[in-house]
């Protein structure tokens, strides 16, 4: 994982609890999106919503022609550059690094950022799996910032806001995986 710092203003997009969970110092924020990236929940998670030997799984990127994946972006001070990077590496230590890329608040408005998505070769990537697996693994895990099932009713619910001003997005894997947490937790045994 690497750091850089840089005089002119860094933009973060995020797509995962970064939407919701901005815990870094920004100027400003605007729903965007990229291109040719779907949002899967295929990254195995043991330092935040799982445990070790029982991972949880968050969202990470995968390279998807023509795809359009919404989020957040956020404007960086360039005095606060290295000490956002630098706490942003620190929180997502579990196996993601940083990609550069561009995105886009319109189809005419793009400026370059950063991301972080889970290189599939890293240890804790655990892959696809069908959607009523999926939501049986995070129902049943929890970890130091909570039960995964939170993160996917945030994810979910930041999305459809986002998507009600930036009509971008271009897959329902979120929306697919949070029915099926909600009908796991609707008849889930006290
Ligand atoms: C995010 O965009 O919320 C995010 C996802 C994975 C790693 C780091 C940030």
């Amino acid at each position: 994982m690497t750091s850089s710092a840089s005089s002119s203003p860094l933009w973060i997009f995020g797509y995962g609890s970064l939407i919701w969970r901005a815990d870094f110092a920004f100027v400003e924020q605007r729903p965007a999106y990229i291109r040719d990236f779907s949002r899967r929940f295929w990254q195995g998670s043991s330092d935040h919503r799982g445990m070790p030997g029982a991972p949880g799984r968050v969202v990470t990127l995968i390279e998807d022609l023509e795809a359009c994946c919404a989020g957040m972006a956020y404007r960086i001070d360039p005095k606060l550059t290295s000490t956002v990077l630098a706490g942003l590496d620190h929180r997502e230590q579990g196996g993601y690094d940083q990609l550069q890329l561009p995105i886009h608040f319109s189809p005419t408005e793009v400026v370059t950022g950063l991301t972080y998505y889970a290189n599939p070769r890293n240890s804790s990537f655990l892959g696809e799996a069908p959607v009523d697996s999926i939501a049986r693994q995070i129902v049943d895990s929890t970890g130091p910032s909570g039960p995964n099932s939170e993160y996917v009713l945030e994810l979910d619910s930041a999305l459809r806001e986002i998507n009600r001003v930036l009509a971008q997005d271009t897959d329902n894997h979120v929306a697919a995986i949070a029915t099926a947490v909600r009908q796991l937790l609707s008849t889930a045994i006290p």
